[in-house]
């Protein structure tokens, strides 16, 4: 059975509400909603070596001319130039203002292809056809596009709304074992955004919500300013550790896999701050070393000082730290967390 789940966006008094389209083989429903779009004319399909179904057979995509774009794989090609390659390569193809980019991926296609639609004669429609757990979730919902610099990740990008996101879950056959872990990661925190419970739901009914919990937290908040972070729940301890990391390829914690530990540690924390009981802790381990076979132990890539100085880093904070933290009225931003307590836990959980 397909699902779809309306993303509803009205602010600045436009409606540029779209569907996500979620099930098995609903790939060839991507001629449809270009169809949808207008008077599109040319398709230019992003894609990478390896992705199933990038072809236009298969997107159902016979009514108009495809152009195909393969760009490199993994963080290194999330780059200005590959943004700036696909442009010309756009004009290349004939590509107007009135025509499509369909992104066919994982997070890091959608998000490079998503800013080259957004910057193509100052913005083009894109369709999202996410292949990865994670991109499925998380990366091709919400209007986030970017690319990284030298600098830093994602350090330049656009809010850049696709006109359609369908998502395949045949794609996941081919996925990785390890990608597929970090897809469950960024999984494991929607079971505590709301009161659902996501573990008595089939795969298809568990993705279709998480993308309807990501699209109504978005739709409230569109461009971050207050309840889009809650989102990042799990992420603080989930950056430093990404960040440690750097140092020891032996223990390079991919992101999902990352934020899992910070999912548990979170609710550790909140537990010590007096927010939640230990009945609600063993729920997080539950769900992350349970359900999701991943694992909550911190590894040891710092110590504890450390991990506490790269997570005030992280928020600039003066007095204190953010957590995004479980507590009687659910999860929410607490600001103002006591560095010491925060030490102390991670000193206790570290192993010796
Ligand atoms: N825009 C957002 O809101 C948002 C949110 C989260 C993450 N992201 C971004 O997403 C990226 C991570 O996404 P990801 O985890 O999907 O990684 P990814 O896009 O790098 O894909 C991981 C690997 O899986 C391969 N792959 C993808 N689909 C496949 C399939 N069906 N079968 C076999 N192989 C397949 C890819 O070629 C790649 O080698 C990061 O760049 C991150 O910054 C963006
Ligand atoms: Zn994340």
């Amino acid at each position: 059975m397909t699902r779809r789940v309306t993303v509803a966006l009205a602010t600045g008094g436009v409606d540029r509400s779209y569907d996500v389209v979620v099930g098995h083989g609903v790939r060839s429903s991507v001629g449809e909603v270009v169809a949808g779009i207008g008077a599109v004319r040319r398709v230019a399909i992003v894609t990478q070596e390896g992705i199933p179904f990038s072809s236009a057979a298969a997107l159902g995509l016979d009514a108009v001319q495809v152009s195909r774009h393969v760009i490199g794989d993994g963080e290194d090609h999330k780059t200005f130039d590959t943004v700036a390659r696909l442009c010309r390569e756009f004009v290349a193809a004939g590509l107007t203002r009135g025509d499509a980019v369909v992104a066919v991926g994982g997070g890091m296609v959608t998000d490079v292809a998503g800013f080259a639609a957004a910057s193509y004669h100052r913005g083009i429609a894109v369709v999202h056809v996410p292949t990865t757990l994670l991109g499925m979730v998380d990366a091709a919902i919400g209007g986030k596009t970017g690319a990284n610099l030298p600098e830093g990740k994602n350090l330049v990008g656009a809010f850049w709304q696709p006109a359609g996101v369908v998502c395949d879950l045949d794609a996941l056959a081919t996925l990785s074992e390890r990608e597929l872990r970090c897809g469950r990661g960024e999984m494991a925190k929607y079971h505590f955004l709301t009161g659902d419970d996501l573990q008595s739901m089939d795969l298809a009914d568990r993705v279709a919500r998480c993308v309807e919990i990501k699209a109504e937290v978005v739709a409230s908040d569109e461009r971050e300013s207050g309840r889009r972070a809650l989102l990042n729940y799990g992420h603080t301890l989930a950056h430093a550790l990404e960040i440690a990391s750097d140092h020891s390829i032996a223990h390079g914690e991919a992101h999902g896999e990352a934020v899992a530990i910070g999912l548990v540690f979170a609710a550790r924390l909140a537990e010590r701050l007096g927010r939640i009981d230990a009945e609600r802790v063993q729920a997080h381990v539950q769900v992350v070393d349970g359900e999701y076979a991943l694992s909550s132990a911190i590894p040891h890539v710092a110590g504890a000082d450390e991990l506490v100085a790269l997570m005030a880093r992280d928020k600039k904070a003066v007095d204190g730290l953010t957590f995004v933290l479980d507590g009687p009225q659910g999860v929410e931003v607490v600001v103002g967390v006591d560095g010491t307590v925060v030490r102390d836990l991670l000193a206790e959980l570290l192993p010796a």
